[in-house]
This record gives C-alpha cells, structure tokens and sequence, in this order.
C-alpha cells in the first residue's frame, strides 16, 4: 500500500493538518478567522460562540447580545492579548472569568450591563495595559482590590457608571497609571471621597474629562470638577463645623454658663449666711469691719439679682 510503503511523511502530513484544524482552520460560524484574529462583530450573538482557534490573539466579540463570559472556554485561548466585549449585555465578571488569559493587555467591558465586578477578577491580569469599563450604568461599586494586581494598567476608562465614591487605595498599586477617564458618574463629594480627591490633586494623572467629571452631592459642592475639589472638601471635612457642631458646641456654653450663675449665687448666700451667723454669735455689735463685710456680701447678692433679670453688662 502506499500508507505501508511510505508512512513517515505521510502520517506527519496529516497530523500536521489535523493541527491545522484544531488552531488554525476552525472558525465560529459567520464569524471571520485570519491571522489568530478572530472577528465575531455584528452578529446578534447571545451566547459566546464555540470553535474559537485555540492560537487566538484577539477576539472581537462586540456589539452583539452575549450576557456572560464563560471563564471555561475562555481559559482554553491563552494567547489572548485583547478581548474587545465592547456593546454587549455582560451583567457580571466573576472572580475566575479572566483567570486562563492572563496575557491580556487590552480588554474592552464597555456598554454592558454590569452591576458586579468581583474583587479578584482582574487579579491575574498583571499584564493588562488597557481597560474600558465605562457606560455600564448600573455599576455602583468597585472592591479597592479590584485592581490591586494589575500593576501594568495605564489606561482606565471609567465614564459614565453608576460609581459614586471610590477608595483612594484601589489606586495604590496602579503605578504606571497616567490617564483616568471619570466624568458622567453620580460622585458623593462627602468626607469619605476626601483621599481619591487629594490623590487627583497631587498625583502625575491625567484627566483628560476631569473638569466636565463632577461631583452630585452633597448641595453645597454640585458642580465641581472632582479634579478640584480637593482643597473645599479638605476644608469642609477636616476645619469646617456643620449645624449639629454649632448645637454642640452651644449647649456646651450655655451649660458652663449654667453652672457659673449656680456658683456664684451658691457663693453670694453663703456670704450672706455666714455673715449673719457671724454677726449673731458676736452679738448686735456692729465693727466698721463687719459692716464692711456686709456690704460686701449684699454687693455680690445684688448683682447676682440684676444677673438673675438678664442685666449682666460686664459680660454683654
Ligand atoms: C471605552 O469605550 C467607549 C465606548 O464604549 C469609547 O467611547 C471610549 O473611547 C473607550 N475608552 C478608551 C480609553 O478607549
Ligand atoms: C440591565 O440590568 C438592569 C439591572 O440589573 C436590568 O433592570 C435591565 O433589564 C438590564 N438590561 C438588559 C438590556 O439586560
Ligand atoms: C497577584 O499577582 C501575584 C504574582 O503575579 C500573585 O502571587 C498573587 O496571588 C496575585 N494576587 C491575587 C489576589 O491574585
Ligand atoms: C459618602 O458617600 C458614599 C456613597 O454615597 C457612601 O457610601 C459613604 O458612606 C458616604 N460617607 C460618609 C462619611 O457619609
């Protein structure tokens, strides 16, 4: 046969082509496969297509309905280096959704609908340069150790969620970060937003939608830019006394000024007592001294009384 007379190239030929098959020539249907580039644009997809060639490195999957990303067939393309998601209806990344392409320098989750991101989910992504999160509006929260590993990223788009505040210490290990898209979020410029604010002002970032990126509450800082909001919002949470202080702070007062009218009117009877136990014990007799002291006593008794109807002009 010819197998038997020959099979050394022959086998080696279709094993090779078999390979062929398994990285190359496979391609999700209607989807469009060249150059480990994968294109499934456009597609009304709702579900992540399968026969994905295991040598992809990019993969485009926008603008389709797809609602999850499944971490399993995900993990099988570890060449991946970007991952464009851009448009779809992802509600959720989990914890593993990224854990088998940790090659990735770009991934786009933007216009989805997430509502979650779990803390570790970009944790193995230590190479990632580029992430665009943004227009997912009912995303109101990110853990501060969402990107405590992805020490690479320099590009982060986070426009238009439903972010109100953020932890200044989810930016502590994003050393090379040099550009931060924010605006079109809700930002509650409360005391809490104090660090993330200080951290815009003194760090090298660059915001390029930082003045049209504002703050929504409280009242009294709506309107402005986040990017400058620092120093009102440091005068406002660590000088600046709100109404509850001013009650505060006048109970105290009218309560020393309590006790100091109880003192000395308690001061003034006891002269007054001990003068006329005094004058008792030592008969009717009246010494130009204790007649001093009379006077004395009745002087702190009578101004106590004028006190006592509100006329107290050493002090008013
Ligand atoms: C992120 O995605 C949006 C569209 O979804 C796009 O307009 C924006 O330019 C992207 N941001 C970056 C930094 O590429
Ligand atoms: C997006 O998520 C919100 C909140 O979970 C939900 O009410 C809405 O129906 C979702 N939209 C789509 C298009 O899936
Ligand atoms: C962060 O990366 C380091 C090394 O790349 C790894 O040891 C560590 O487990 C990662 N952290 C998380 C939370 O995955
Ligand atoms: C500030 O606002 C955020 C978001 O609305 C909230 O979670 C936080 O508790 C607020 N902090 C203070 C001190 O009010």
């Amino acid at each position: 046969m010819f197998l038997a007379s020959d099979p050394g190239p022959q086998l080696l030929l279709l094993f090779s082509f078999g390979m062929g098959m398994a990285a190359g020539s496979k391609c999700p249907q209607s989807c469009l496969c060249q150059d480990q580039e994968v294109a499934c644009t456009d597609l009304e997809l709702t579900e992540y297509p399968n026969d994905i060639p295991l040598n992809t490195r990019r993969l485009f999957l926008n603008n389709n309905k797809i609602t999850s990303l499944p971490a399993l067939q995900l993990g099988f393309l570890s060449d991946l280096v970007y991952l464009d998601c851009q448009k779809n209806r992802i509600r959720e990344v989990m914890d593993y959704t990224f854990i088998g392409v940790f090659k990735l320098i770009y991934l786009d989750l933007s216009s989805n609908n997430l509502t979650f991101i779990s803390p570790n989910s970009f944790s193995v992504l230590g190479n990632l340069v580029r992430l665009n999160i943004s227009n997912n509006p009912y995303l109101l929260y990110l853990d501060k150790y969402t990107f405590a590993n992805t020490s690479s990223l320099r590009y982060l788009d986070l426009r238009n969620t439903g972010l109100q505040t953020i932890d200044e210490d989810a930016f502590q290990h994003l050393v090379v970060l040099n550009t931060m898209y924010l605006s079109g979020n809700p930002w509650n410029c409360n005391c809490s937003f104090l660090d993330f604010a200080i951290h815009l002002l003194v760090s090298q970032m660059e915001t390029p939608d930082g003045q049209i990126a504002m703050c929504t509450e409280p009242t009294e800082l709506r309107g402005w830019p986040i990017t400058r909001v620092g120093n009102p919002l440091q005068y406002m949470c660590i000088t600046h006394l709100d109404s509850h202080d001013y009650i505060f702070l006048l109970l105290i007062g009218f309560c020393i000024f309590a006790a100091g009218t109880v003192a000395a009117w308690l001061t003034g009877v006891c002269a007054v007592l001990y003068q006329n136990a005094h004058r008792k014990s030592s008969g009717d007799e009246e010494s130009p001294l204790s007649e001093e002291e009379n006077r004395f006593a009745n002087q702190i008794f009578r101004s106590h009384t004028n006190f006592r109807q509100g006329r107290f002009p050493q002090l008013i």
